[in-house]
């Protein structure tokens, strides 16, 4: 089976990634992604504006609103895109703002709408300038603008398209243009998961993949899973593999904690990049002010993985602290990692 592969590459690049691994991939992984919004658990507000908003569009017939989801990785802003899809019982078509290199690839697309579609665009604000400007009138008046010939030769044609929606996804709201971000009708944060609604999760996916587990077992991957469902997955993956082998397919407190020793993730779900990153700031920079370029060149980290991935849940967690001068190490971060502050 290729589960060599896909076990070898979530060891490589760790739990806590922004790209969706092999092992998310799998068959039966998809498969425990909520398709309607009765399946979703948590983010209850979220869920009621979409519900009184796609009610309302499909009682007057219409396309809904465009749709800004803004949130880090793995909290289920793809899945809300299917899901709308699934419950306005349209199509779906999924692209993402750096696979939009070319307009003529988001014009083929457009085109192809039929009324009520919904486009997904993921990473949206890593959408090239010039493919966004199309977006404007596309949202706006379900309309584009071909150009044809150049100079004084230029001539424009407007396409009418068809009312669609789009669903627009993005880590970082803030590097979204205003213009773009004032299209969007419906513009909602997601936020980390607490730990009742991630026992929930843990205790659907166990049951979809036919795994038993015990309360204490639901709950302890529900605490170590940074707050967020695309982790409580691939844990709950990892710990089947060593309840499996090791405890006769049993989940339980302890299995968990002996699974999760193996992937380095702690009691409070602090993995081994997380705590390399506090480590830098501590040691190298005396726990901070730093920027973040410093701490990613002294990890050999891009600076979007970092910001994107590892701080908004150390942020939540108040392990670190953002000031105006950089990033600081907080007294629970030195008391986390067991480590004494040195005057300085
Ligand atoms: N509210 C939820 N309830 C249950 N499972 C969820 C929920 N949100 C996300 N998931 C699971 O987490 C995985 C990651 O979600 P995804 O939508 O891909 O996150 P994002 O697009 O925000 O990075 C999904 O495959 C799904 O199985
Ligand atoms: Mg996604």
């Amino acid at each position: 089976m290729s589960d060599d592969i896909i076990s070898y590459s979530s060891e490589k690049q760790g739990i806590v990634t922004k790209a969706t691994l092999p092992m998310d991939q799998e068959p039966e992984i998809i498969s425990l992604r909520p398709e309607r919004l009765c399946d979703y658990i948590g983010q209850a507000e979220v869920l009621e504006t979409l519900e009184i908003a796609i009610k309302a569009a499909k009682q007057r017939g219409e396309a809904l609103d465009h749709v800004l989801f803004h949130g880090p990785p793995g909290l289920g802003k793809t899945t809300l895109a299917h899901i709308i899809a699934n419950e306005m019982g349209t199509k779906l078509v999924v692209t993402s703002g750096p696979a939009l290199e070319k307009g003529g690839d988001l014009i083929g697309m457009l085109t192809h709408l039929e009324t009520g579609d919904v486009m997904f665009v993921d990473e949206i604000h890593r959408t090239p300038k010039a493919v966004e400007e199309l977006l404007y009138p596309a949202m706006e008046d379900f309309s584009i603008d071909f150009i044809f010939d150049k100079g004084i030769h230029a001539r424009s044609h407007r396409f009418q398209l068809k009312q669609f929606t789009l669903v627009g996804a993005t880590t970082r709201v803030g590097l979204l243009s205003a213009p773009l971000r004032d299209r969007f009708g419906i513009f909602r944060s997601l936020d980390f998961y607490n730990t009742f609604d991630l026992e929930k999760i843990v205790r659907r996916s166990a049951a979809l993949l036919n795994l038993p587990i015990d309360n204490d077992g639901a709950m302890e991957l529900a605490r170590r899973s940074r707050g967020t469902p695309r982790i409580v997955n691939r844990l709950l993956k990892r710990v089947r593999d060593y309840s499996q082998v090791r405890a006769h397919g049993r989940i339980t407190k302890k299995t968990v904690e002996e699974a999760l020793a193996l992937e380095g993730v702690d009691d409070m779900g602090i993995t081994p990049l997380d705590r390399r990153y506090l480590k830098t700031v501590i040691n190298f920079y005396n726990g901070g002010p730093v920027g973040i370029e410093a701490v990613a060149a002294t990890l050999q980290e891009e600076t979007d993985t970092l910001v994107d991935v590892v701080e908004p849940f150390l942020l939540k967690t108040g392990l670190i602290i953002r000031t105006s001068t950089g990033r600081k190490a907080s007294d629970s971060a030195y008391d986390h990692l067991g480590l004494s502050r040195k005057s300085s």
